[in-house]
């Protein structure tokens, strides 16, 4: 899958954001090592800071299948929410907490994942690696794993 298809994909899945409360809407896609994607977007809640960002959600769906591992790629794209769709001219990077969680997979797949960045008009993507967007990172190996 192209680069370009798997942002297409991250924002149809920010289509069906719960973002009442931002009105951001944000989309992921995992690319997966056998060539299918798993999809998440942002879940927020009345009680805001229980809120869950569009990559965690993605992750934690591809964990539920067993399947953490085999992270590949990842695309993230978000704006505002329309009626006709995300607007807005600057590409959306993993939040702080989802760098963290990103690694998981990536530590666990022995993959220094390629993460592109979109915005939700299209005119702008950055791809870069997760140890560009977080280096130094705490993870297993600290812990002996
Ligand atoms: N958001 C994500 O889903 N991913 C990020 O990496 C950044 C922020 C969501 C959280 C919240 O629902 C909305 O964007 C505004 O912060």
């Amino acid at each position: 899958m192209t680069r370009k298809e798997l942002i297409e994909a991250a924002r149809a899945a920010a289509r069906n954001a719960h973002a009442p409360y931002s009105r951001f809407g944000v989309g992921a896609t995992l690319l997966m090592t056998d060539g299918s994607v798993v999809t998440g977007c942002n879940f927020e809640n009345a009680s805001y800071g229980l809120s869950l960002c569009a990559e965690t959600v993605a992750l934690a769906k591809a964990n539920s299948e067993g399947r953490l591992r085999d992270v590949a790629e990842v695309a993230v794209i978000g704006g505002t929410i329309t009626p006709e769709g995300l607007r807005g001219g600057s590409v959306v990077s993993p939040c702080g907490r989802c760098r963290q969680v990103l690694n998981e997979a990536a530590q666990l797949g022995g993959r220094d994942l390629p993460i592109h960045c979109a915005s939700a008009d299209g005119a702008h993507v950055e791809s870069y690696r997760l140890s560009e967007l977080l280096p130094h990172a705490f993870g297993p190996a600290n812990l002996g794993m």
